[in-house]
């Protein structure tokens, strides 16, 4: 028997849902490629490992940017490798539910549809980011009732604001997470002429950043390479460092629900100052984002439980939309539309 499955192809993260067994894949979406054999050695959690760590023969290769396919034959083949570890082949193909930025393109869509389309897929239901988001955060999405929702992840904050199990507003920044890291890089540059790599910055941004004065105390040591000498070396920063080049990402994402509430319809506006905008994606795990952002829309935000499973969750409830296509309420629409 074949279970009907969910799937999250995300610029950090691919998670894959299924009917049984609920998040069984949950891995870096990255693939070791070795340029020798032209094949694909190893994905996910190895792969990432591996990042800033091989040069010549090997490439680690993140093929999803933005949250939209950059590298068509390294993701077909590293998503491939991700599905069978927990769809066994069948005549008879499971329904798929694709979560989608919101704002994705049609060229961008049929990408990601071709992709699944490889390996049997045929009955796949779209779902937007943030309502899958939204649904894996507990928000009611078949009520009237407003819900503002941010899925910040890797490579996007993508917002909307929901009622009646659709879109009323959708916006999206091309900068989250991995931007988050790049001012990291480019601040120990300026400051101390030192190069470090993504994994120092990640690592940095997710064991002392904070993007509220006071929220994190005392130093942290950070290894890379110095610009002048070329060799390695040590600093200790103040955690309190990171406040201001993190604090870049997050105003942009907080000035963009800034320009999204500006444009909501008033009733939905009223439902939102009310209930507060809720914050998903694993981005949002960063120390004061909620307060930051609340301060700077002057409204409540809070941050779901476990965030960084909220998209995949809600995808996977959208599964019982599959089987219900009478549903007056749903979230999803059909490959094509
Ligand atoms: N505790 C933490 N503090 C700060 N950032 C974190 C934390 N945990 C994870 N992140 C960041 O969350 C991001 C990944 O989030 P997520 O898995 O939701 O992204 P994604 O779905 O793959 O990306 P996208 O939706 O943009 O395509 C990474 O940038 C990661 O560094
Ligand atoms: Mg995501």
């Amino acid at each position: 028997m074949q279970s009907d499955f969910a799937i999250e192809i995300g610029t950090s993260n691919t998670r894959i849902f299924t009917v049984g067994k609920g998040i069984a894949v949950n891995e870096p979406s990255a693939a070791v490629f070795d340029n020798a054999e032209e094949e694909i050695k190893e994905v996910g959690t190895k792969a990432y490992e591996m990042l800033g760590r091989v040069s010549g023969r090997y490439s680690v290769i993140c093929p999803i940017r933005e949250g939209v396919i950059a590298d068509y034959g390294i993701a077909c083949s590293m998503v491939g490798k991700f599905i069978k570890k927990v769809i066994r082949s069948s005549i008879v193909m499971p329904k798929t539910v694709l979560c989608v930025p919101s704002e994705i393109t049609s060229v961008e869509k049929s990408a990601l549809l071709n992709l699944l389309q490889t390996f049997g897929a045929n009955r796949i239901g779209m779902i937007k980011q943030p309502v899958a988001a939204a649904m894996g955060a507990g928000i009611d999405i078949s009520s009237p009732h407003g819900a503002f929702v941010v899925n910040i992840g890797g490579g996007m904050a993508d917002m909307a604001v929901i009622s009646l199990g659709g879109t009323a507003l959708t916006g999206t920044v091309r900068s989250a997470g991995n931007a988050m890291d790049e001012e990291i890089i480019k601040y120990i540059r300026h400051t101390y002429n030192m190069h470090i790599g993504k994994h120092t910055a990640e690592n940095a941004k997710i064991n002392a950043g904070s993007v509220i004065p006071g929220t994190v105390s005392g130093t942290y040591t950070i290894k890379g390479k110095c610009m002048i000498t070329g060799m390695p070396i040590k600093v200790d920063i103040d955690a309190e460092e990171l406040v201001e080049p993190l604090q870049k990402t997050a105003g942009l994402i907080a000035a963009k629900i800034k320009d999204m509430l500006e444009h909501t319809p008033p009733e939905l506006i009223g439902d939102i100052h009310t209930d507060g905008i809720i914050l998903t994606g694993g981005a949002a795990c960063l120390r004061g984002i909620d307060k930051f952002i609340g301060e700077a829309v002057e409204l409540k935000v809070r941050v779901a439980d476990e965030p960084e499973l909220c998209a995949i969750r809600g995808s996977g409830a959208a599964i019982a939309y599959m089987n219900n296509r009478k549903a007056k309420i749903n979230p999803l629409s059909r490959a094509g539309n």
